[in-house]
């Protein structure tokens, strides 16, 4: 990667901290399964969108965000307190800034000030800033309760913290009893850990594991055979048939804008969601499919953190961000800097993609403030050029 690029990507990660983003409205990339082959392709009706724009100094609103129901537009101001935030909008209503009330989200592994910072009554103390879990060997009734590098499984017949089992193993019976890199595929006998994205387009899986939360397909896409069917395939890759971004609810389409490439393996396709964003047009975007380029990247980042050593300093759970959606804090303690900054990138921007697409910055910095700093400090003072320059770095990323 060239030093400019490098530099950049560098700097668009010094200003960003985890906390205080909201949670993004989607569950966080749901795609596995997709569908059955039996389902159709959705006719979806175009979504009618809010539009979000900044208030004028001229209206004096009370609010940070104010609901002008004729123009069917949110009219928001950041707070001025970073202490503060303003919730991303759902109700038409007028909201105003709130002091944020963190929520503890510390696992065994993670940091600590004192107990009440280590989430769910799963840590035993507080130790020397770290939330202590269970050793090995330790009664546990869940993985959440055991030491970095441990899972809660039955051996003899009692449930234990112990080992993580290594690719091959047989004995899992959830995805976290694997190491890092892996996950449960159950079986009709005895299920056994295997490599995500290890399993090549065609692999028949059941739908038990075409369903964990990282999927264990090459292109990570399974399919259940039909609806109700036991059994899945792996897909080949699903990506969109056009140029993303692609807009989903202008007025004269009615058909479906989102639909997927046909995949050669399996002679399926799919769609994704026409999601609104918080445009001041009130244009909707195309969700990515997991065979897109930005998502590719965010599965390489995935990938590395899965295989790093540091994470075998953070819980079982930690192998993706899945807590409150948008939780990154073992990395951040534990991976190194540039690596965790390239995962973080790829993860914030393949999650927010429709979101934050042709937002304006007051808009940005009111609901996405994180995400802002970061494109601020790209040096862009608009959309595109942040866009340009993580596509930039895509191209880099595969060219080597
Ligand atoms: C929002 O605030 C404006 C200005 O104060 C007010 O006119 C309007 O009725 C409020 N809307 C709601 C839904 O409370
Ligand atoms: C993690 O656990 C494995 C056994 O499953 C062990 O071989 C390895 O040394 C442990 N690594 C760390 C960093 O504790
Ligand atoms: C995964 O499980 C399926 C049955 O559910 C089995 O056919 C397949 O061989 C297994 N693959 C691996 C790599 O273990
Ligand atoms: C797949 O996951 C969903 C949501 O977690 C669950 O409701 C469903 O029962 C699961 N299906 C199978 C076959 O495990
Ligand atoms: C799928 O088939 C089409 C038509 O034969 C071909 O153009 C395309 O390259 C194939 N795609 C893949 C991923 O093999």
């Amino acid at each position: 990667m060239p030093e400019n690029v490098r530099c950049l990507l560098f700097l668009s990660f010094i200003l960003l901290f985890v906390y205080g983003i909201p949670s993004p409205n989607s569950i966080l990339h749901p795609y596995s399964p997709l569908g059955s082959f039996s389902d159709p392709i959705k006719d979806l009706s175009a979504p009618v969108c809010n539009k979000y724009k900044c208030q004028e100094s001229s209206q004096d609103y009370n609010s940070c965000s104010y609901f002008e129901q004729d123009e069917s537009t949110f009219y928001v101001k950041p707070c001025s307190d970073p202490s503060y935030s303003c919730s991303v909008l759902i109700d038409k209503l007028n909201y105003t800034c709130q002091l944020k009330t963190p929520t503890p989200t510390s696992f065994p592994g993670d940091k600590c000030s004192s107990i009440d910072d280590c989430y769910g009554g799963y840590s035993q103390s507080c130790t020397n800033g770290i939330c202590i879990g269970r050793k090995i060997g330790d009664a546990c009734t869940s993985s959440y309760q055991c030491s970095p590098n441990s899972t809660c499984r039955e051996i003899n017949g009692n449930l234990q913290c112990a080992p993580l089992l290594e690719i091959g193993e047989t004995g899992c019976s959830q995805e976290f009893d694997c190491v890092y890199n892996a996950g449960c595929n159950f079986t009709s006998s005895s299920n056994v850990c295997v490599a995500y994205g290890s399993l090549s387009p065609g692999t028949e899986i059941l739908v038990k594991t075409c369903n964990l939360s990282e999927n264990l397909c090459s292109s990570h896409t399974c399919l259940q055979r039909a609806a109700g069917d036991e059994t899945a395939v792996c897909t080949g890759e699903v990506s969109s048939n056009a140029q993303i971004p692609i807009a989903c609810n202008s007025p004269q389409t009615y058909t479906n804008q989102c639909i997927s490439k046909l995949d050669n393996y399996t002679n399926w396709e799919t769609s994704s969601v026409c999601s609104c964003g918080y445009n001041s047009d009130g244009n909707a975007y195309c969700d990515l499919l997991p065979g897109d380029a930005p998502m590719q990247a965010y599965y390489r980042e995935l990938k590395k953190w899965q295989e790093s050593s540091a994470i075998k300093n953070c819980n079982t759970i930690w192998r993706y961000p899945m807590y409150n959606g948008l939780n990154l804090q073992c990395a951040e303690n534990n991976y190194e800097k540039s690596s965790y900054e390239s995962f973080f990138y790829w993860f914030l921007y393949t999650t927010l993609y429709v979101e934050v697409y042709e937002a304006e910055d007051c808009v940005l910095k009111t609901f996405y403030p994180v995400y802002y700093s970061m494109k601020n400090s790209n040096g862009g003072d608009n959309d595109d050029s942040a866009r340009e320059i993580a596509l930039a770095s895509l191209l880099l990323l595969f060219s080597n």
